[in-house]
């Protein structure tokens, strides 16, 4: 049974994980929101400014919701927000969710999307409940798949042709996903 608990604060070595705030708008463009290097590989289009600031004034609310779980990624010695990290996607019925995972330009090859998707990860598992978090990106995107690798994720498979891409091709997607050493337990 998932017992949804929603965007709690978590913390890491080097990165405070929280919930978005009104304030974030700025660092959130000028670290990577609205940068087109971020969205190269994934399906979202770049955001303005003025997305972002649309997007950031309705998380209050989103946080309403205990099956919300979207961290805004932050350098905790700065507080800068340097990147985020979400579920995109869950089963109630089935225990599975799906993580998605950005980090700004400058910081990236630190080992920080790990050291994020870790830290939730577990939360996801040991506080939630899931049974199986899973992952999955374009082919191409060697740098998610990585991250997917280093959190001893189990590559399963590929999707053939499970996205068009901002070319207009479609691209294959790599399959990974860690299952919970929990045995299952009755609905
Ligand atoms: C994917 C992303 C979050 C990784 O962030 P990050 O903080 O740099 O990740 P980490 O440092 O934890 O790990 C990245 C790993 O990929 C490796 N890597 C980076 N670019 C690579 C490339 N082109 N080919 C192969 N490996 C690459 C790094 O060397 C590192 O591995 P290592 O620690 O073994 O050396 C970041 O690149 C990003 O935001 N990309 C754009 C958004 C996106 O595509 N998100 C994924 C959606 S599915």
């Amino acid at each position: 049974m998932l017992k949804h608990t929603g965007t709690k604060y978590l913390q890491t070595h080097r990165l405070a994980l929280r919930p978005f705030r009104a304030e974030d708008a700025e660092s959130c463009v000028r670290n990577w929101a609205a940068d087109p290097d971020i969205y190269r590989h994934i399906s979202q289009q770049v955001r303005t400014p003025q997305d972002v600031s649309q997007w950031l004034s309705t998380a209050e609310q989103a946080y309403t919701s205990l099956e919300t779980y979207y961290w805004a990624i932050t350098e905790a010695t700065c507080g800068d927000v340097i990147g985020e990290i979400f579920v995109d996607d869950f089963s109630n019925r089935n225990r599975w969710c799906e993580l998605d995972w950005k980090i700004g330009k400058a910081y990236w090859g630190n080992g920080y999307a790990a050291e994020a998707a870790t830290v939730v990860i577990r939360y996801l598992l040991d506080e939630v409940g899931f049974h199986r978090v899973q992952a999955k990106c374009s082919v191409d995107n060697s740098a998610s798949e990585r991250v997917m690798q280093k959190v001893g994720m189990t590559k399963e498979g590929i999707l053939r042709d499970y996205f068009l891409a901002k070319d207009h091709r479609w691209r294959d997607v790599v399959l990974y996903s860690l299952l919970s050493s929990h045995p299952a337990s009755p609905q």
